[in-house]
């Protein structure tokens, strides 16, 4: 299947699966593990889940050494062959923690069934990247959120015309400038899912920094005329943010207006934050595909990423 029809269909990933639902509170913390494409779903599953219990989202080969057997670690790669996550799992079950993988096969499919933890499937034959929705709706699922993922599909599904045209304004706009997406606590992973999809679709750099923290620093760099007018900047936050971070855009908007530079602001529509969270991906994804097209580069192929990969065997 080419990228633009997986993203046409990017909705309809979003769908119930049956699986047995776990209670995040039955933990002393949830601990999610996955790198690139399968590591962001965990990101979003810290910010959708609000339980009374610690939940880490961890990219790497180690987990945190308070990590015990009365945690619960979900381990997420699409390959299933992720050297990174597959080290997190084997630590995990050395601790002796309760572990759960979701994968479309490979050694963590394997591992699973070996160590008769419970494993669930994500289809087969996409690029990791592009399967979002299939990942995030199995881990919704799994924690009791089926009705969220259907509400998901509904606002995707009846925004996606004006989400497309949105992205191919904002693409053109960074054609042949660095862009710099800015978010918020509450935007800071859909800012970090457009950076990976422009890196990965549109093969070229991106970068990202969140407010508040990007007022203690960030904003400094701005002087320089020479490097800022090679950038194209974008902003990205929720009406449910932190007053004071609310507050915080509006300043950012004084300076870039103050500076002369064009600082694009954007929200997602939806009636809650998770659906608004998924339409500004959404925008994201789209807009990467027509900067690969503006670019002229097929958005599929991750060659460096494969390189790397087959390096390491
Ligand atoms: O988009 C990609 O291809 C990568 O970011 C992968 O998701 C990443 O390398 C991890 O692989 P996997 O998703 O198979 O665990």
């Amino acid at each position: 299947m080419d990228a633009l029809r997986m993203l046409e269909e990017f909705p309809s990933q979003f769908s119930a699966v049956e699986c047995q639902t776990l209670n995040p509170e039955d933990y002393k913390g949830i601990v999610f593990s996955g790198m690139g494409g399968s590591g962001i779903v965990g990101d979003f599953m810290r910010l959708f889940l609000k339980p009374s219990v610690p939940v880490l989202s961890v990219r790497g080969y180690d987990l945190p050494s308070f990590v015990d057997r009365d945690w619960l670690l979900v381990c997420t790669s699409y390959s299933g062959n992720t050297e990174e996550t597959i080290s997190t799992l084997q630590e995990g079950l050395k601790k002796g923690a309760r572990a759960v993988c979701i994968s479309s096969g490979g050694r963590l499919m394997e591992m699973a069934k070996r160590e008769n933890l419970p494993h669930l499937p994500i289809p087969q034959g996409y690029p990791p990247r592009y399967a979002l929705g299939f990942m995030l709706s199995t881990l919704m699922c799994l924690f009791g959120m089926s009705a969220e993922v259907e509400n998901i599909k509904a606002n995707l599904e009846s925004n996606k015309e004006k989400i497309k045209t949105k992205a191919q304004e904002v693409a053109k706009s960074m054609f042949t400038y660095l862009p710099i997406v800015y978010g918020t606590p509450l935007t800071e992973t859909v800012a970090f899912r457009w950076k990976t999809q422009i890196n990965e679709n549109a093969k070229t750099l991106c970068y990202n920094a969140f407010l508040p923290e990007m007022h203690h620093n960030e904003v400094v760099g701005l002087d320089n005329p020479h490097i800022r007018n090679l950038c194209a900047f974008v902003l990205l936050y929720d009406p449910e943010d932190h007053t004071r971070n609310i507050k915080r855009v509006e300043i950012t908007q004084h300076i870039f207006k103050e500076l002369g530079i064009v600082l694009k602001v954007l929200v997602g529509e939806g009636n809650s934050l998770i659906e608004r969270l998924l339409y500004l991906t959404y925008l994201g994804d789209w807009l990467s595909l027509y900067l690969a097209d503006l670019y002229g580069q097929d958005p599929i192929p991750v060659r460096v990423i494969d390189f790397i990969k087959k390096s390491l065997i």
